[in-house]
């Protein structure tokens, strides 16, 4: 899987159906996020940086971006983005996050200039590409700080009229790698206070957001 993203990196951003459909997700999610300029926000699997012109909208050039990745071209197109843009405050580690520790990602972000512990964290359109996505679950709320808000965007079968919309959703979702039956915000709405969701396209955007319990 991890070599799948790497090999369609360059092509990530123009294959990904982004503007038809997964923008909606990232644009509701990143709204429900409480953000504040001067924040850290951590994009856990944040692959190309598709949510980083969003996140910067929000956090200002005070803030700082911890992008999170397996894929090193994955980040490599990240880095590119951020230098193309002048965005001088996004800090970038390549790790797998269902079996790094979240106490040694947190070292590498104070060792890198941020905050061991970010004030909101975001994973979209990734959990259900990992096995087992509770544990970068876990990893993604111990990264988050007490009374810090996450947000979840995920995909499930959407319930369109249209005819062979559930299928075609299916088979990108598979292609990509991802398990669209395994519902990860389920964790979210299990171990965080003050849960809201939303949904777009026809259901098969997800987005749930809530608060670390203090
Ligand atoms: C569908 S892409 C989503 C990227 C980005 N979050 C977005 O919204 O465009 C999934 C990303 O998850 C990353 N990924 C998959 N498994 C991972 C893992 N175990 N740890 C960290 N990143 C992972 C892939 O390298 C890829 O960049």
């Amino acid at each position: 899987m991890a070599e799948k993203y790497s090999r369609f990196a360059p092509f990530y951003d123009l294959l990904s159906g982004e503007f038809p459909v997964y923008r909606a997700g990232r644009v509701l999610g990143i709204r429900s996020l409480d953000l504040e300029p001067g924040h850290q926000v951590l994009d856990l699997a944040c692959g190309t940086g598709l949510n980083f012109a969003h996140l910067q909208d929000r956090i200002g050039p005070s803030g700082t971006i911890v992008g999170i990745d397996r894929s090193a071209e994955m980040l490599a197109q990240a880095r590119r983005k951020a230098d193309r843009r002048g965005w001088s405050n996004i800090i970038l580690l390549q790790a797998d996050a269902t079996t790094s520790s979240a106490a040694s990602l947190s070292a590498s972000i104070a060792s890198r200039g941020g905050k061991d512990l970010s004030d909101a964290t975001l994973a979209t359109y990734a959990l259900s590409l990992m096995k087992p996505w509770e544990a970068a679950w876990e990893t993604m709320k111990d990264l988050t700080a007490p009374s810090g808000s996450l947000c979840v965007v995920d995909m499930q079968d959407p319930a369109s009229r249209i005819p062979g919309m559930t299928a075609l959703a299916r088979v990108a979702c598979r292609l990509g790698g991802a398990d669209i039956t395994v519902q990860p915000w389920q964790g979210l709405e299990r171990d965080c206070t003050q849960v809201t969701g939303a949904a777009a396209r026809g259901g098969h955007l997800q987005v749930r957001t809530g608060r670390r319990r203090p």
